[in-house]
């Protein structure tokens, strides 16, 4: 069989490694993952109890049209349905929004650090992904991305920003992004993505996901996903807001049954429970502040967070301390695919998995002779 080359060649997105393979792998009967930005609480009980009581209906197939779905986003979102689509995640959604808007040889902007999944549906279509640099903070260089933008504005079909920034948990300001969405406000040439996958972990009270300035631009995509806060990342369901003309092109080429009946229901039970996304905070936040406690104590540099993980360098490369985390029974994440090999990317978890992760990082530290260096340090 006669593989295309671009196919042959993707860059295969690397998941966290999975918790039983790592058993397997060590002989190990306990192991956490810190790896994937999971949701440690799980799914909420009232999503689960939806679930349950909705099984015995597996034999039929779910709503193509997500009629029940969308009613409740339309409140939840407080946008009008016809705004509003489901996808297989936002993973599904990121892919065919490729699909619809680029052709052969087009290109999508993003960042250096961006999350890879742009990337890669860029190449499983032909299309390429130009990335301009980040700030020296890792973050979003707004200045640099429009700089790309001018330079090869004929190919340029999509502008992808995760906000905040998986794998940094980098944010740019409600305000940055509106001046950066202004200068391209009446260009009905290319798209604004704002994947907004982390944005329920951002502190900043005055932050607002771009869903509020949605209908006064007519080339801007929200993507929210259900796989965080919410804790479904297994279910597999995300969402995408945009103008009218998107939405449907995107459900004239999603698959009728691409969200399954399972996860639509999970979905409308997880939008009513506002209580389990503050306990999911609650926890995040402070599973982020240890971290930062404990990382600056060891003298470790890290990235300040607007997510549910950290990025945090290394003083030998990252795979070493990776594969001595995972003799511990603690998988992390090494990011050497996004240029980082001094980097890995710690999830936030339950708070005696935070408490082991640390103990474990401490044990490595000093079996490689690594903690000589003490003292506070914020990259
Ligand atoms: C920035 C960002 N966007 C999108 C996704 C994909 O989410 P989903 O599970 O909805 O496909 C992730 C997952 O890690 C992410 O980090």
């Amino acid at each position: 069989m006669k593989i295309p080359n671009y196919i042959k060649h993707l860059n295969l997105y690397k998941p966290g490694k999975p918790i039983e393979e790592t058993k397997r792998e060590f002989g190990l009967t306990e192991v956490i993952k810190l790896a994937s930005n999971e949701n440690p609480l799980g799914p909420s009980p009232s999503v689960l109890k939806s679930i349950e009581d909705h099984l015995t209906e597996q034999h039929l197939y779910p709503d193509p049209s997500q009629f029940e779905l969308l009613t409740m986003a339309e409140t939840f979102f407080s946008h009008n349905r016809q705004n509003i689509s489901f996808g297989n995640g936002t993973d599904e959604i990121i892919d065919f929004l490729v699909r619809i808007f680029c052709e052969k040889n087009d290109i999508v902007l993003t960042s250096e650090f961006a999350f890879q999944a742009y990337e890669v549906s860029a190449m499983a279509n032909q299309v390429r992904c130009l990335k301009a640099p980040a700030t020296p903070g890792m973050k979003f260089d707004l200045e640099a991305l429009i700089s790309c933008y001018e330079q090869h504005k004929e190919k340029i079909k999509i502008i992808f920003i995760a906000n905040p920034n998986n794998p940094t948990g980098t944010v740019l300001s409600s305000f940055e992004f509106i001046s950066f969405l202004d200068y391209f406000k009446h260009n009905e040439d290319v798209l604004i993505v704002s994947d907004e996958a982390y944005v329920e972990f951002v502190r900043d009270p005055n932050y607002k996901s771009l869903s509020s300035v949605l209908l006064s631009y007519n080339n801007l995509v929200v993507l929210r996903t259900f796989s965080k806060i919410f804790g479904m990342a297994g279910l597999r369901l995300g969402a995408m807001l945009g103008p009218v003309e998107v939405v449907d092109a995107y459900n004239r080429i999603r698959k009728p049954f691409n969200v399954s009946s399972v996860a639509q229901i999970a979905g409308i039970a997880a939008m009513r429970d506002k209580d389990f996304v503050k306990q999911t905070q609650r926890v995040t936040w402070s599973g982020i502040d240890f971290f930062y406690k404990e990382l600056a104590a060891m003298g470790i540099p890290f990235i300040p967070s607007e997510g549910n993980f950290i990025l945090f360098e290394t003083p030998v490369l990252a795979r070493i301390i990776f594969s001595e985390m995972l003799k511990l029974g603690v998988i992390l994440r090494p990011v050497d695919n996004y240029g980082l090999p001094y980097h890995l990317r710690m999830s936030v978890g339950l708070e005696s998995e935070n408490r082991k992760a640390i103990q474990c990082l401490q044990k490595v530290f000093k079996k490689l002779d690594l903690t000589k260096n003490q003292g506070v340090v914020i990259l």
